[in-house]
This record gives structure tokens, C-alpha cells and sequence, in this order.
């Protein structure tokens, strides 16, 4: 009696969990499939696969990364099974050396995707996000890792709340620009959440980052920084700052560091902050660099890069 009720108790929990070892297999866009699984090492799952309706009565065959399988596949549905990291590419023929009718990428992902190998990790975030003002523009980057360096993008995703935002990757696919266009003037009550898909080989990660507009416009650098009377240094607003200057207002960071120091250096002579676009410099000392730089002055959001002018005697470089 004892030993019957042990049974069904440990048949009820091996199938619980083989039931929580199954990935799961989701169809992540037209011709691509990802199997979630725990764990790259021991998993095996029947991923199923259609060539196409319009293929029903065809004789339909089946490759995998170009190459025919052992045994042939075929069969308008089949079902094949995913060892572990062997994904790929898996295309339909109408015969084993006829004409390509279509394919299905098969990707595999961890699930937790905690453990990731694609993108390097730089400051504390693997994507980083900026803008240079309040247009709805922004631009996402990423670095992949020196041994991943083949790896793809396979989808982008932006969206605010339920808008979704369209984005174009650049040319090296290490970042893209995005336009959000709904109402960039009004005050933002949700997150842009952004989304990479990247893979490489059958590997695929995702990377999210999520952020309001404000926390990521960053002026561009200020431009035209110039001195006169050798001792007024100006400059001005950027040229992609929003205009009028007085909406969006910048306050400025002026600094003097002993000379061959950069601006970010403690070793300060001057360190003050002004809603102004020039500063009178009334030090005794003859030798200095000085540097700028501008944040917006209500958000009080991420500081522009320097700019900088070094000044030995009465030799001034900018
Ligand atoms: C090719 O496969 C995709 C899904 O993998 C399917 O949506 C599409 O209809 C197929 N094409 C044809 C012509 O059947
Ligand atoms: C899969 O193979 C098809 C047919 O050769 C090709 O058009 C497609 O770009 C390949 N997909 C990937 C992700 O390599
Ligand atoms: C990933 O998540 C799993 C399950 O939550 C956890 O056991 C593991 O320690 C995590 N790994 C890392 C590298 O964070
Ligand atoms: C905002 O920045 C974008 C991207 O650099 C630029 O194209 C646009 O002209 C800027 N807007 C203004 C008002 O300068
Ligand atoms: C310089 O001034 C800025 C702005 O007033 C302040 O945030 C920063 O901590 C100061 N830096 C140093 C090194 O004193």
C-alpha cells in the first residue's frame, strides 16, 4: 500500500517536472522560431516545422544550413528534433537538389537569458541610449564581445506604452535611430522600453532597456568656444538644442584645471556652475585648460562631453 502511494507520488512529480523542463517554441517573426530552454547543455525538443500551404501537394524536402539531413526529411509538416545549440536554418525544397520554396530559422535561447555572451557590458549597461534634444530622436548602441563579433541583429523592438516606435539600424549594426513622433513636447507618462534580438550562430539573446526621454537627451557638445579681450571665454547654445533657448533652458559647468590635466580631473582651480553663455576667468595663474560643458537645467539629465580651451601665457588653443 505504502510502496503503491510512493509510486504515483513520485510518477506525479517526475511529470511535473519534465513538464517544467519542456522549452517553449515561439515564433518570434515571419521564418524565425526560438526554443526557451533552462539549459544549453542536455535539451532536446521537437521543434515542428511547415514549408507552406501553398506547398501542400508538393514533394517537399527538406536541408538544413544547405545541407540535406540523414535521414532525408520529407513532408510538407515534419517535426525535427533540437539538440542542445543545433539550431539553424532549415529550408524547403521540391526536391532534394530543386528549387528553394522557404525556410525556418530555428534559434535557441536560456531561459533565464541571464547568462549572456553577445554584447559587452560597458558602463554598468549592455545598450546605451541618447538624444540630443526633445524631437523624439533618439540612437541606441551596443558592442558585441571580440568573440562574438559575427553576431546578427535579428529583430529591434521600441515602443511606448502601446506605440510602437520604428527604428532603422545603422550601417554596422551597433546601433540604430529611432523617431518616436507622438507628442515629443508633452510631459512623458511612459517608458520607451527598447528591445534587441541579436544571435549568434543559433544563439539568441535579447537585451532591454527601458528609459524616459529625459534621462538619456544629452546636449551636444557647445560649439564655437572662443576668448576675447584674453579673458572672456563664450560660447554657444548646440545647434541641435531645442529652440527657443528659453524653454529649454541649459545650465553650464565651467572649470579650470592646472594645464595637462583633463576636464574631468579634481585637480581644479575653478569648478562653478552658470545659466550663462560666457565666463570672465580672474586667476592670477597663466597656465590653464578650460573646460565646459552643459546639462538641461530642469531635468538636470545626463552632462553634454567637454569642450575645452588650453591657455599657456597669452597662447590660446580651443
Ligand atoms: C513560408 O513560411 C512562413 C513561416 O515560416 C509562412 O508564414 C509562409 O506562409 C510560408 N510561405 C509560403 C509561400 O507558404
Ligand atoms: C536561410 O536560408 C534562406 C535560403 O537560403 C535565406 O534566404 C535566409 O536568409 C537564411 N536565413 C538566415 C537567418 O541565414
Ligand atoms: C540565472 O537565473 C537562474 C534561475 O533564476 C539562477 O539560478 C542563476 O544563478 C542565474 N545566473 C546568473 C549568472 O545570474
Ligand atoms: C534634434 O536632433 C536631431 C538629431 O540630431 C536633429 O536632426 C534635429 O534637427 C534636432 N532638432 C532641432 C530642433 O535642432
Ligand atoms: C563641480 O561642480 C559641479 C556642479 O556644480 C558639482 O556637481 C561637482 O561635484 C563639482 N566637482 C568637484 C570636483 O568639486
Amino acid at each position: 500500500m505504502h510502496t503503491f502511494l510512493l509510486m504515483v507520488v513520485w510518477a506525479i512529480l517526475s511529470g511535473a517536472r519534465s513538464d517544467t523542463q519542456q522549452a517553449d517554441v515561439e515564433t518570434l517573426m515571419d521564418n524565425v522560431v526560438v526554443l526557451r530552454v533552462p539549459s544549453f547543455t542536455g535539451s532536446m525538443v521537437h521543434v515542428p516545422l511547415t514549408c507552406g500551404e501553398a506547398f501542400q501537394n508538393e514533394p517537399v524536402f527538406w536541408k538544413k544550413n544547405g545541407q540535406e539531413l540523414n535521414p532525408p526529411l520529407q513532408g510538407n509538416q515534419v517535426q525535427v528534433l533540437v539538440e542542445e545549440m543545433k539550431g539553424g536554418n532549415y529550408t524547403c525544397h521540391l526536391s532534394p537538389s530543386g528549387e528553394y520554396l522557404n525556410h525556418t530559422m530555428i534559434l535557441i535561447q536560456l531561459n533565464p537569458d541571464n547568462r549572456t555572451v553577445i554584447l559587452e557590458n560597458r558602463e554598468g549597461g549592455h545598450i546605451h541610449c541618447s538624444a540630443p534634444n526633445y524631437t523624439g530622436f533618439f540612437h541606441c548602441s551596443w558592442k558585441r564581445t571580440a568573440l562574438r563579433s559575427d553576431a546578427s541583429v535579428v529583430l529591434v523592438k521600441a515602443e511606448r506604452f502601446t506605440e510602437d516606435i520604428p527604428c532603422e539600424l545603422d550601417a554596422d549594426a551597433s546601433g540604430v535611430r529611432c523617431q518616436d513622433a507622438h507628442c515629443p513636447y508633452k510631459e512623458e507618462q511612459h517608458r520607451i522600453s527598447f528591445t534587441v534580438y541579436i544571435r549568434s550562430h543559433a544563439r539568441l539573446e535579447t537585451y532591454t532597456k527601458s528609459f524616459y526621454l529625459r534621462e538619456i537627451v544629452r546636449p551636444s557638445k557647445l560649439p564655437n568656444l572662443h576668448i576675447s579681450d584674453g579673458k572672456v571665454f563664450s560660447w554657444d547654445y548646440p545647434d541641435t538644442w531645442e529652440k527657443p533657448c528659453s524653454f529649454f533652458g541649459l545650465q553650464f559647468e565651467v572649470k579650470l584645471v592646472h594645464s595637462g590635466h583633463p576636464c574631468n580631473s579634481d585637480n581644479q582651480i575653478i569648478n562653478i556652475t552658470t545659466d550663462t553663455t560666457k565666463y570672465e576667468v580672474g586667476v592670477k595663474t597663466k597656465k590653464y585648460v578650460f573646460c565646459v560643458r552643459a546639462q538641461d537645467k530642469f531635468t538636470r539629465g545626463p552632462w553634454s562631453h567637454w569642450s575645452q580651451c588650453t591657455v599657456n601665457k597669452h597662447n590660446v588653443a580651443c
